[in-house]
């Protein structure tokens, strides 16, 4: 089923003045994949639940006709009112039944829209109308942002963050679709030739005012201010106030930069909550490594006099990065039948972590006296110890090496 939100005429205006275009690197994918496919130059493109226009105006410059569609006629007013290149036009209709012949389509696109949509629906229509060897864009957000600003970068973020992550309890379900970076989405795109690019990350230049404005005109906050309207605009008015103290700063027009990931593929916020399906899994394969392991190993690189969470954020990251390293690299040796059935499941968690926990250490930093101290250690086993002891001093810790993920993630709620 398909759901409407940004019905209401003042969070289209929100929408409208705070909503920024797709980033420079998202563009470029597109474009670049688009001409790898030769699908452009051409004539139609159709950007499905444009909004106010963001990416319907990015499209402008490169189609000779745009068509803009929205099911919100607040939001194709709002698209309407804005000022665009003469090539581009809008129309209010839902992503489901698209008033265009079938085959007239070039290139559809939906940025940070599909989520919204009835994916199968959608599906349908978008084989419907594209012509034989057009091209269907879909994007999003990630959740995962982070700010720049001279040296209080981190601070900044922090702050950003607690109110973000409180905008996000009031989440529709569907948010889902967008923690999981589109995958299920992705999987349900029914055209053979497709292709997912997960590491986009840009830097939108904002100001203060802009970062609050863009958290007001996200849907969860609209939720929130209908629930609970004193809390949810003192929630914005008290972030603003401690952005600008962070900042040293006293306007609301100072510019700050605003980047979609915390760094390059840096996907974290996912993991404040490990669904209990992946635990039960990782826990059946570490009972199946008992049955059939009794090696005894002199390193024992889990047992530690402190946890994740008595270490400085940063440093959270980079254990954990380190943990998943070593983790996926003993699942990945080959191994008895059993244990090769059992950790089928958990070393694809595995391996999609370490990917996502990978994009977010950052290569200037240096690891406090603890965490240097066992980084050495871990490097000297890999170095020293044989495989069998390796495996015999990580693999029955995956349960705490799962714990200090979520602890990463959950960053100063850990
Ligand atoms: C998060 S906004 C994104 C808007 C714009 N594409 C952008 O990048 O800022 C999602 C948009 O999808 C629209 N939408 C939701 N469900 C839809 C549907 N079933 N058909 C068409 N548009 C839909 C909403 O009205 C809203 O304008």
């Amino acid at each position: 089923m398909a759901t409407q939100m940004f019905e209401g005429r003042g969070h289209a205006a929100v929408y409208q003045k705070y909503r920024f275009a797709p980033g420079k690197e998202l563009q470029q994918t597109i474009l670049s994949y688009l001409q790898e496919k030769k699908a452009i130059p051409a004539e139609l493109a159709v950007d499905v639940g444009c909004g106010s226009g963001q990416g319907t105006h990015f499209l402008g410059q490169h189609f000779k006709k745009v068509v803009g569609t929205d099911i919100s006629e607040a939001q194709i007013q709002e698209a309407k009112d804005t000022p665009c290149m003469p090539n581009i036009s809008y129309l209010v209709c839902p992503a489901e039944e698209l008033p265009f012949p079938a085959g007239s389509v070039d290139v559809l696109t939906a940025f940070t829209a599909a989520h919204w949509f009835d994916v199968p629906r959608f599906m349908r229509e978008a084989q419907r109308v594209l012509r034989p060897g057009g091209c269907l864009a879909i994007s999003t957000y990630t959740v995962d942002m982070s700010l720049r600003h001279g040296d209080c970068s981190e601070k900044l973020t922090r702050v950003f963050r607690e109110c973000w992550d409180k905008i996000l309890e009031y989440s529709h379900n569907r948010l889902k679709y967008v923690l999981d970076d589109y995958k299920e989405i992705f999987e349900a795109l029914p055209f053979p030739d497709k292709k997912r690019v997960t590491d986009i990350y840009d830097q939108i230049p904002m100001t203060v005012e802009g970062v609050v404005g863009y958290m007001e005109s996200a849907s969860p906050y609209q939720t929130f201010k209908e629930k609970d309207p004193k809390a949810a605009t003192s929630l914005l008015q008290e972030t603003e106030k401690r952005m600008l103290e962070t900042m040293g700063v006293s306007s609301r027009e100072t510019p700050v930069e605003f980047w979609d990931g915390l760094r390059k593929g840096c996907r974290l916020s996912k993991y404040q909550n490990i669904v209990p399906e992946k635990q039960k899994a990782a826990d059946r394969m570490r009972q199946e490594f008992a049955k059939g392991n009794n090696y005894k190993c002199n390193t024992r690189l889990f047992h530690r006099k402190w946890n994740a969470v008595d270490l400085p954020m940063s440093d959270r990251v980079l254990l954990v990065a380190a943990e998943l390293n070593i983790t996926t690299a003993m699942l990945e040796l080959p191994a008895a039948p059993s244990f090769a059935e059992a950790s089928r499941q958990p070393l694809e968690f595995f391996t999609q972590a370490r990917e996502d926990v990978r994009g977010c250490v950052d290569p200037w930093h240096q690891p406090s006296g603890r965490l240097r101290h066992w980084l050495h250690k871990l490097q000297a086993a890999m170095r020293t110890e044989s495989t069998a002891c390796l495996r015999a001093t990580t693999i029955p810790y995956v349960m705490q090496v799962l714990d200090n993920l979520r602890c990463a993630a959950l960053q100063d709620k850990c």
